[in-house]
């Protein structure tokens, strides 16, 4: 097939992008480069052995957009190209409605002008709020604390909406846990701009000496050691679930967790690190960050019975990978 991936040059979307070449599918990335750099196109095509087409554009251009899907005869978009920093959408929360909400809109739109009727959207588990865990697909969703978590449920609902309309517009959503590790070459991952906000690459900045200490947010959690505890999913095999979405049977509106299904608390995940990688990780203990949930872990079940696919690495593999990542990043 060939597909339309937004944000490919991003962490996941460039996982993906090898994975769907690897699987033999032809790929065009369209990405602005806001949170990424033309190096990563360079280091897909290294890795996967193919060639990719490359559009620096923004995807909320609707005129860019369509010449795209003009150029290309596709099969299917899926959609990464987003903002993300919980942090900052609540401090500018203008910035993430317009590029998160108009960024789908303006494909969803190119979709159904062009007949290109696969759409796979990057949704958030964050769109569950602070449900019961484990959390499964026919919930209802909660109001999540942040402005990204609300483009999250929006996009959803929007394109959920479209595709009721537009019985040709099969869209699938799928539900991320916590996105961790790399690509095992430890050539791509994650590399965020500035002091990171998530516990894995502050994890391994502190490895790093980059950072002091790790600070954990909270020991007071009702879960097992008082930590907050998440559902931890390596980002080759959420690179996989997304070929399986794919080229998943297409019709009406899909939704799937893409999780392990496994809870682990901060500090268990602490200790896989210092394990896998043979490093002490110095912390203390703070107050609770402000929006945060004491359990967060998908039932992955779904996706296991209907797309076939299921998480695949453990913690340590994780935590190795990760690392492995951060040492070969320049600084
Ligand atoms: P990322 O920032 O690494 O990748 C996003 C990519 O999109 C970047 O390359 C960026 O340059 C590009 N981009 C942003 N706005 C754009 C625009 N207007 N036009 C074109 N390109 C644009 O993020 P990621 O971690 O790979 O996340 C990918 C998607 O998955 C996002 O939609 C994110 O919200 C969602 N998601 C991520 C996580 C996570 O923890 N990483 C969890 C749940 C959902
Ligand atoms: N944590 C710390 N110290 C840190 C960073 C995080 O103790 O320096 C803790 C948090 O309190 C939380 C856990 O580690 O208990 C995981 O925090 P992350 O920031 O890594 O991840 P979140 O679960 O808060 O959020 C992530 C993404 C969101 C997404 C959500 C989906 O950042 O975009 O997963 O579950 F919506």
């Amino acid at each position: 097939m060939n597909i339309l991936v937004t944000g490919g040059a991003g962490y996941i979307g460039s996982h993906t992008c090898v994975a769907l070449l690897e699987a033999g599918h032809s790929v065009i990335v369209l990405d602005n480069l806001s949170n990424s750099n033309y190096e990563v196109i360079n280091k897909i095509q290294h890795l996967s052995g193919k060639e990719i087409t490359f559009y620096e554009m923004d995807v909320t251009d609707p005129l860019a957009v369509s010449r795209v899907f003009q150029r290309h005869e596709l099969d299917g978009v899926i959609h990464f190209a987003g903002l993300k920093a919980v942090g900052e959408s609540v401090e500018n929360p203008l910035i993430y409605y317009k590029n998160n909400l108009v960024g789908t809109l303006v494909l969803a739109e190119a979709c159904l002008k062009y007949h290109v009727g696969r759409f796979v959207f990057s949704s958030s588990a964050t769109v569950y709020g602070d449900n019961q865990v484990p959390f499964v697909e026919s919930m209802e969703l909660l109001p999540t604390t942040n402005p990204y978590g609300e483009t999250k449920a929006m996009s959803e609902r929007m394109l959920l909406d479209i595709s009721k309309a537009n019985s040709d517009f099969a869209v699938t959503l799928l539900r991320y846990f916590n996105p961790v590790g790399a690509h095992e070459s430890g050539i791509i991952g994650e590399a965020p701009d500035g002091m990171p906000n998530n516990l894995m690459p502050y994890i391994t900045k502190v490895a790093k000496g980059k950072l002091k200490l790790l600070r954990i947010f909270g020991k007071d959690y009702p879960t097992v050691d008082g930590t907050g505890v998440r559902d931890y999913i390596h980002v080759l095999d959420l690179a996989d679930g997304h070929v399986a979405a794919i080229e998943g049977l297409f019709k009406g509106v899909n939704i799937y967790n893409l999780g392990t299904g496994k809870g682990t608390s901060v500090l268990e995940l602490l200790k896989a690190f210092e394990q896998a990688n043979n490093h002490v990780i110095p912390y203390e203990i703070v107050e609770r960050r402000p929006g945060d949930i004491a359990l967060c872990y998908a039932n992955a079940s779904k996706a296991e019975q209907e797309l076939g696919w299921k998480a695949k690495r453990d913690l340590i593999s994780m935590c190795r990978d990760a690392w492995r990542f951060e040492k070969n990043l320049k600084d």
